[in-house]
């Protein structure tokens, strides 16, 4: 499967605003905007809500970190093909709120390429995200550490990090995250040349959730 791009993606973390039964209304709130805007939006979730998620979105849902393992006698992981039988669209990994080895993003790759699924790798520097690119990942999230959760946009501090990786990594394949809040940190982002913005807080935490999609995913189409 492929992303349509622009996209905004929303990572749910595990916020008590985007988990559980508010997981799957929030969910629908971006597949709402998405068929009200005609615009392209995916919802990253935590494990135990994949399987819901799934079941309730047509829009694509990946998860917030898979195992590059398969069936079989493990304890606490999350296999790839179990998620992909569970009907998971792709995940995310090496988030920096969960980083992993080089070595376990190659073996998740592989196994995720094999099931048709789709990889967004996150990394902390241009240096990895070009690494990731060249293990394969279909899409690289490009989140500076320090702006995540805060309320100044990699738009607004790091625009040069924003072009830079587009050059660095290819057009297209570059999405943006850390800090975005509004609708013109959207437009930036995608002005820089980024292919889609990685956006949790500034939705999770919104005091009016639909609005702030309508308002974020609306810079999608400017
Ligand atoms: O995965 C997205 C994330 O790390 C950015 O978080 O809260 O700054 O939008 P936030």
């Amino acid at each position: 499967m492929a992303f349509q791009t622009p996209i905004l993606i929303t990572n749910f973390k595990c916020y008590q605003e985007s988990t559980g039964a508010r997981a799957v209304e929030l969910a629908k709130l971006h597949e709402r905007v998405a068929n009200e805007l005609g615009v392209n939006v995916a919802v990253v979730g935590m494990s135990l809500d994949l399987p819901m998620l799934a079941m309730s979105v047509s829009i694509p849902v990946l998860a917030q970190h898979l195992d590059g393992v398969g069936w079989g006698a493990f304890t606490g992981l999350v296999p790839v093909e179990v998620a992909r039988s569970v009907g998971i669209d792709g995940a995310m990994l090496n988030h920096s709120e969960r980083r992993i080895s080089d070595s376990d993003i190659e073996r998740a790759l592989e196994r995720m390429k094999a099931q048709n699924m789709l990889s967004l790798v996150c990394a902390e520097t241009l240096e990895e995200g070009a690494k990731f690119a060249a293990m394969g990942a279909d899409f690289i999230a490009i989140e500076v550490p320090e702006l995540i959760g805060g309320d100044v946009s990699v738009s607004t501090a790091k625009p040069e990090l924003i072009s830079e990786a587009v050059v660095k990594i290819g057009a297209g394949k570059v999405i943006v995250g850390a800090g975005i809040k509004t609708a013109e940190d959207v437009r930036k982002a995608l002005s820089l040349g980024a292919a889609g913005v990685l956006v949790a807080s500034g939705i999770v935490k919104a005091a009016d959730q639909l609005a702030t999609l309508r308002e974020l995913c609306g810079a999608l189409k400017s």
